[in-house]
């Protein structure tokens, strides 16, 4: 009864981009730009609005029950949300189709708040809640995308940071992590370069395997690495585990393009950033979308020089702090 108003962070991948579809493991962390979404009893159709990319439709119930069979919904491990007249209007800071999660956020947005107006959520069963609304998530996911990996809709129900392996995600200590947000403003398609990816394994299995196991194993030392700053209480310790998080991103960076999944507007990005002592890699699928710059113990001045910089050629960016809380 009522009215329901959620929302759900978006997402940048520290590590794992790519690999994770390999059943590598990967580490994402939620993004403080968020989406919104308000739902509301209606009389006798499902209504969404999407005033932000400008999408406005409704739906008889008829026509929804009848899209749901068609998508296989019935075999679903729940019965379907969907079966209430319901207007749903979204509104989110997340750009669409850039690697930052907005469709996983919408997809997260979207399954908690109607399996919370149908009553489905149970009072203080927290984590339990939370992997149902994962998992509808998911299965919107997949409807989307195809094969997702899981790890969009995982950080984008849990927020803080995860680290996701063969499709189960754990918490990880969130340090405060700065960075810098880039955004090449260069359009690309996720699907398209997750099939670049597999082609070229396919062509050279013995050369990508090693590259795909390398990001399984700097996954896994970013994991520790973020670890140790949370944990660190000298300045040394605290020096000492940036340099880390700033070398790990280096070499993932490298390993990415290795995989072909950079492209020029990304690779001047991380120029720029190293021409000011900062790293940089993309975070994504790459080939354009969201590059991150990690700020380390970089000065407010140096910090200002490279945004400065970037934003001279081109760049849009957002200076933020990772780790926001989720769904
Ligand atoms: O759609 P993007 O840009 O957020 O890419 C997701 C990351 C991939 O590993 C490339 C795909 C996936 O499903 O994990």
């Amino acid at each position: 009864s009522g009215e329901v108003r959620v929302s759900a962070p978006g997402k940048v991948i520290l590590h794992g981009e790519h690999s994770v579809v390999y059943g590598k493991r990967a580490v994402a962390l939620g993004l403080d730009l968020r989406t919104h979404l308000t739902v509301s009893a209606a009389a006798d159709s499902v209504s969404l609005c999407l005033p932000d990319v400008d999408i406005s439709k409704t739906w008889s119930l008829e026509e929804l029950r009848a899209l749901w069979k068609q998508m296989g919904g019935a075999q679903a491990p729940d019965a379907a949300p969907l079966a209430d007249a319901q207007a749903a209007l979204l509104r989110s800071q997340l750009p669409t189709g850039a690697g930052l999660g907005s469709s996983a956020a919408y997809a997260v947005c979207l399954s908690g708040a109607l399996l919370t107006s149908q009553g489905r959520l149970d009072p203080g069963e927290g984590r339990a809640n939370l992997e149902k609304v994962c998992r509808w998530a998911f299965r919107s996911e997949q409807i989307i995308h195809g094969t997702p990996s899981g790890i969009d809709n995982s950080i984008c129900t849990y927020g803080g940071a995860v680290n996701f392996k063969g499709g189960a995600s754990t918490p990880v200590e969130v340090p405060p992590l700065q960075v810098l947000l880039v955004n090449t403003k260069v359009p690309r398609s996720t699907k398209a370069l997750i099939s670049g990816v597999r082609e070229r394994r396919e062509r050279h299995p013995s050369a990508i395997d090693p590259i795909l196991d390398s990001l399984d194993a700097l996954a896994e030392r970013g994991i520790q690495a973020l670890h140790d700053l949370a944990s660190a209480t000298r300045d040394q310790d605290r020096a000492a585990a940036h340099e880390t998080i700033a070398e790990l991103i280096e070499i993932n960076q490298g390993l990415l393009c290795a995989l072909g999944v950079s492209h020029p507007s990304l690779d001047r990005l991380v120029a720029l950033a190293q021409a000011n002592g900062l790293r940089a890699k993309l975070t994504g699928a790459g080939g354009g979308g969201f590059g991150i710059v990690v700020e380390g113990l970089a000065g407010k001045e140096d910090v200002a020089k490279c945004c400065l910089d970037l934003e001279t050629h081109g760049y849009q960016v957002w200076r933020t702090r990772l780790g926001a809380p989720g769904f």
